[in-house]
């Protein structure tokens, strides 16, 4: 893929990975995105998972002959472990990166730093490659401490480490944005559950990125960017602010012999026929916990349902709320609903698990199941889904 006359594409897909990150599902496969900058000098931008670096390496030589720089944005071992073969493979090239970035990787590679043929690079500075003056703005957490971003202004293009990557594998998701048509859905996903803790330091980088002419988008996960940049900055803006991005409700259950999925299940009829605009139901036991997590930073409202256990509450729903709190969950409605046969907790505990975030507005009708649905907990139920529909009216 040729992103303009002198940059091209070389970066790989994986197909093999289970979990990405040793956590996510990737059902479309994952993308480590490498770039070559051909001018007098030659630079590539970051190198890719160790297990493609024969198929990396070869696609370099082919693209750019014997580079004269590495650029390493980032030193997540997706895409910093290939250095050493790529080092190995030119021995004259030089590693360009950040301090923090080198003190990494002695860590990774057993003392490794490349003292003699390495370049050190801070916010402002800037690498002459010919007709391409590249620049670097440092992007600390973004996802991880050494992280930088690097922008050619002769093309405009901003090369931006983890910020605005998908999941998928660009053979099944296409190659730039114009193929992809569903972007939003895994790079939402890909946001709040990588970056998701880190929304003061992305809105730090947004703020830089918004000084400069940008055109195109090369980050090193996900299709390149082309077209519509106001809109995934927009999402980028919105997420990293906290803010909700849709109206509706998701409503997030364990249940263990069917009867709080009864009560879900319930709720949800109530919430449509009163017209609420998006109701979400997720299994916390059998979906995935982090499209459940996507979904609770996109809605506005949450229903958290669960069954008191070990006199706390169920292992799945502990897992979802501290997935959330970790990433500093705030700005939202919360719900809850209990279930306990004899002695129900599972309210108390889930707010005061949430109860430190940041403007929570907790409804006021919680409901209270006692084995099983009856009258009065169906009542409760409709109080409920009235309080929650009338945000929408
Ligand atoms: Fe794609 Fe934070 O590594």
């Amino acid at each position: 893929m040729k992103i303009s006359e002198d940059i091209l594409y070389v970066g790989v897909n994986d197909h093999d990975i289970d979990l990405f990150e040793g956590h996510y599902i990737v059902p479309e496969g994952m993308a480590y995105n490498s770039y070559v900058i051909k001018d007098a000098k030659t630079a590539v931008m970051d190198s890719v998972d160790g297990r493609f670096a024969d198929e990396w390496i070869e696609k370099v030589k082919e693209a750019a002959g014997s580079p004269d720089y590495l650029i390493i944005q980032h030193m997540e071992p997706d895409h910093s472990g290939s250095i050493l073969g790529f080092m190995e493979a030119f021995p004259e090239a030089v590693v360009v990166s950040s301090q923090k970035a080198f003190t990494m990787m002695a860590n990774f590679f057993e003392g490794k730093d490349f003292a003699d043929r390495r370049l050190v690079v801070k916010e402002g500075d800037t690498l002459e490659l010919g007709s391409h003056a590249l620049s670097f703005i440092t992007a600390p957490m973004v996802h991880w401490p050494e992280v930088i971003m690097t922008y050619d202004a002769k093309d405009k293009v901003l090369f931006s480490a983890d910020a605005f990557g998908r999941f998928g594998a660009l053979d099944e998701i296409g190659e730039t944005n114009e193929e992809d048509d569903d972007w939003a859905c895994e790079a939402r996903r890909y946001y709040f559950g990588i970056v998701g803790k880190y929304g003061p330091q992305t809105q730090a980088v947004l703020k830089k990125a918004a000084g400069l002419d940008i055109q195109t988008i090369c980050a090193l996960h996900g299709p390149v960017l082309v077209k519509d940049l106001g809109y995934h900055i927009g999402l980028y803006d919105t997420w990293s602010k906290y803010e909700s991005e849709s109206q509706g409700v998701v409503i997030a259950y364990t249940s263990v012999y069917g009867n709080t999925k009864k009560a879900v299940e319930t709720l949800a009829e109530m919430l449509e026929a009163r017209g609420v605009p998006e109701v979400e139901v997720t299994d916390l036991a059998r979906d995935d916990i982090a499209e459940a997590v996507e979904d609770a930073f996109r809605y506005d409202t949450v229903v958290f349902a669960t069954t008191t256990f070990n006199n706390g509450i169920f292992p799945f729903m502990r897992e979802f709320i501290e997935s959330l709190t970790e990433r500093n969950y705030q700005n939202k409605r919360l719900a809850f609903i209990e279930n306990g046969s004899w002695a129900p907790q599972a309210a108390k505990v889930m707010k005061g698990m949430l109860e430190g975030c940041k403007n929570m507005t907790f409804c006021e009708n919680d409901v209270k199941i006692m084995s099983a649905l009856n009258d009065e907990s169906r009542a409760k139920l409709e109080a409920l889904a009235d309080e929650l529909a009338s945000a929408y009216k």
